[in-house]
């Protein structure tokens, strides 16, 4: 691939619409890799913790507004000299729409292949994307790669940046605010410096085996690749998702949607408050400390010493409903929400304890079964910090020569670079699609 010419060079259109994000992105190739050029998304997810959680034809409808204007952000930013510094208005709030628009549409001119989430999902989100996708492979006449979700998280570890970006630092980037769609609308578009800076040079989805664990709200998968689109599933959740665990603990204790974020922010005030830095797993010896040996709350760690690659994360909720619950009756409180602030976080952490034990150990059995060269963690939950120090702890320890590949923070939840970056292996080995070949499965498999 690295013989291509300038003219004939990748350049993807990847959109993702699976859940509740509408996303797209632009995906470039610099010396036989992909670069990320643009990174689009649009969260309808202050919408959905109006409800404690996502409606899906909420979800839908909002797409459905955003995925044009989306799409066309996408294209514009992948040209932008300064990617982010501009100050970005969506076309729905454009005070020059037609311009804006216009200039989107040449770009498409310069797209080769357009990628896009096939599954697994909510059938009404994923049908608004794969049919614009659809549509604009079917208009320009372009291959199309349909992904499987999961698999995109998988490559959101991997992708690099593009050499013309400029490098800002983080400050600058964190200063731009990318308007939203609506007050209702967290939007993000995302520097390519910022990635960079968080990844250093070796992002690459390279170095084969490779073990990947990714957890999110939908799935909880042990993968062993032996090569790019080889996939053997070693191990999966048998009930609940760890995100889904995170969601409803956060619904039990009143903390709101999405739960992930907050039990993670409230595990981390309970640690804070017996640790003097902020370094969690790590001390200075490099020797992972007991966070929570002040707490005198321990939860299950459900099937951890099965012998099988496997989770289950439903017991763990359950234990932590059966606390409060005991709770509750012993201080004749009316529910969970008026457990105090201190219980709630020493609650928080000690579910996230049992949670990273559980993750690294069975992570740490793959690690020395399979003796991978490469090991990923990926999926919305791998925003967890707490989670990535103590499970890249853990693959270290086994063996420092393993390279260790996290997804960025705005990477690891739902988006479309991750799509587009798996799409280029696909291309990479002729696995292309025609618009009137490829189907939508909101069950999807990896395999
Ligand atoms: O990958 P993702 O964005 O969507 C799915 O494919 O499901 O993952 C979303 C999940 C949610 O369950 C959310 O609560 C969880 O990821 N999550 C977290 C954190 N941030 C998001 N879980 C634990 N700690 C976090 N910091
Ligand atoms: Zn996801």
């Amino acid at each position: 691939m690295s013989s291509r010419n300038v003219m004939n060079k990748i350049r993807i259109l990847a959109i993702e619409t699976s859940c509740d994000e509408t996303a797209a992105a632009v995906i470039g190739e610099e010396n036989g890799q992909p670069v990320i050029l643009s990174n689009i998304i649009s969260s309808s997810v202050d919408l959905h913790s109006l409800t404690g959680g996502i409606v899906p034809e909420v979800a839908s409808r909002e797409q459905m507004r955003f995925i044009v204007p989306v799409v066309a952000e996408a294209l514009n930013k992948s040209v932008a000299d300064q990617f982010l510094i501009s100050n970005s208005k969506f076309l729905i709030k454009s005070q020059n729409p037609k311009s804006e628009i216009q200039n989107s549409i040449k770009l498409l001119d310069d797209i080769t292949h357009i990628a896009v989430t096939a599954g697994p999902g909510l059938i009404g989100s994923l049908l608004v994307g794969f049919n614009a996708a659809k549509t604009l492979a079917y208009a320009k006449d372009l291959p199309i790669i349909p992904i499987n979700h999961i698999e995109g998280h998988i490559y959101s570890a991997g992708g690099g940046v593009s050499s013309k970006s400029k490098v800002q630092n983080s400050n600058q980037i964190q200063n731009l605010n990318i308007k939203s769609l609506d007050s209702r609308h967290s939007t993000a578009a995302h520097g390519l410096s910022e990635i960079e800076d968080l990844r250093g040079n070796d992002s690459h989805v390279s170095d084969f085996p490779l073990i990947v664990l990714t957890v999110s709200g939908g799935h909880t998968m042990l993968v062993l690749m032996k090569d790019h689109g080889k996939y053997e599933i070693i191990g999966a959740a048998i009930d609940d998702a760890v995100g889904e665990a995170y969601d409803k603990v956060a619904r039990l204790l009143g903390l709101g949607y999405p739960g992930g974020p907050k039990i993670s922010e409230f595990a981390q005030k309970f640690r804070d408050k017996f640790l003097i830095s902020n370094s969690k797993f790590l001390n200075k010896s490099q020797k992972p400390k007991s966070q929570v040996s002040n707490s005198t709350i321990e939860f299950p760690r459900p099937i951890m010493k099965d012998g099988t690659f496997n989770f289950s994360f439903s017991g763990l909720k359950t234990a932590v409903l059966v606390l409060t619950k005991k709770i509750i009756a012993e201080k004749s409180l009316n529910n969970a929400t008026e457990i105090n602030l201190d219980t709630k976080q020493e609650i928080a952490a000690a579910f996230e304890e049992a949670v990273a034990e559980v993750l690294a150990f069975k992570l740490g059995r793959a690690v020395e079964k399979y003796l991978p060269k490469t090991v990923i963690f990926a999926g919305g939950v791998s925003a967890n910090k707490y989670l990535v120090e103590g499970i890249k702890y853990k693959v270290i320890s086994i063996d420092q020569n393993i390279k260790f590949l996290t997804p960025t923070r705005e990477m690891s939840g739902d988006n479309a670079a991750m799509i587009g970056i798996a799409a280029y292996y696909h291309i990479a080995r002729s696995d292309v699609s025609a618009w009137r070949n490829i189907k939508v499965d909101a069950n999807m498999k990896l395999i």
